[in-house]
């Protein structure tokens, strides 16, 4: 493995029942990038992240974290070595304002936190998000795409070095979308290393430095945004439908 390597995933499979929803996956995720990860509905692709964070059992292969193997660790475990996720559908605390949402994150997502310093990095992150309009109003309030926000500034408040977004900008307006794009880079400005699923193309094709292509749980492709745009079996099984 070489350095610059954060996540190295070798042969990760999952099955449900009869179906292989992952299927021997080996990839690497690198320090300071942008990797996007797209396929079809049902590619496996949420199974993957769910595999990486230690949300679902792996049943065979493993996954690397800054060297060292995190399969079979608790997810608030993986959160603590500094990877944080979102969920495609959003696990907010509904009957928490914004601020109360993102201080949990903030008080236990990082190890030997105080609760003083959690209030304080709590306060940073919203105004680094820009969620300061939004900061006293339960999650039901606030618009979708502040809903979304709340996910990451929760991910974001455990400190992590690297980041998982699983449909960041699904349901967002164009506008919305091109904000959402702007925070993936500042985030990424920052050294944070995020790996995102997304089937918003505009997203993937502008931010993404690589990408990687999901089938029926297997691996079929791994490139450029470049590349991946040219690539026919991309475009036959996914890229001609979106
Ligand atoms: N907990 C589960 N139990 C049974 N089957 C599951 C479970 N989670 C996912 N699956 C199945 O595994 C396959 C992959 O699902 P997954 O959610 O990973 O797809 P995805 O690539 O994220 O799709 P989408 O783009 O629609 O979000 C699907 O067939 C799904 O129905
Ligand atoms: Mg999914």
């Amino acid at each position: 493995m070489s350095n610059n390597v954060l996540i190295q995933g070798i042969g990760l499979t999952k099955r449900f029942g009869g179906m292989t929803a992952v299927n021997c996956v080996d990839f690497e995720l690198r320090d300071g990038e942008i990797l996007g990860l797209i396929g079809p509905n049902g590619a496996g692709k949420s199974t993957l992240f769910n595999l990486i964070s230690g949300f679902i059992p792996t049943d065979s292969g493993e996954t690397a974290f800054l060297g060292k193997k995190i399969t079979g660790l608790t997810p608030n475990k993986v959160c603590h070595l500094g990877l944080g996720r979102t969920f495609q559908a959003a696990k907010n605390f509904p009957d928490m304002s914004l601020r109360e949402n993102v201080r949990m994150g903030a008080l236990f997502g990082v190890p030997d936190q105080t609760y003083a310093k959690a209030e304080t990095e709590t306060d940073e992150i919203i105004a680094y998000i820009g969620l300061g309009k939004y900061a006293g109003t339960a999650v039901p309030d606030i618009p979708l795409a502040g809903q979304k926000q709340i996910e990451v500034a929760r991910a974001l408040a455990t400190k992590p070095k690297v980041l998982l977004l699983d449909e960041l900008m699904a349901g967002l307006n164009p506008a919305e979308v091109d904000e959402a794009m702007a925070l993936v880079k500042k985030i990424r400005g920052t050294g944070v290393t995020v790996l995102l699923i997304e089937h918003v193309m505009k997203a993937i094709m502008n931010i993404c430095d690589r990408i990687i292509v999901l089938h029926h749980g297997a691996l079929i492709a791994e490139g450029t945004p470049e590349q991946i745009g040219s690539n026919k079996e991309v475009i036959e099984i996914y890229l001609g439908e979106v």
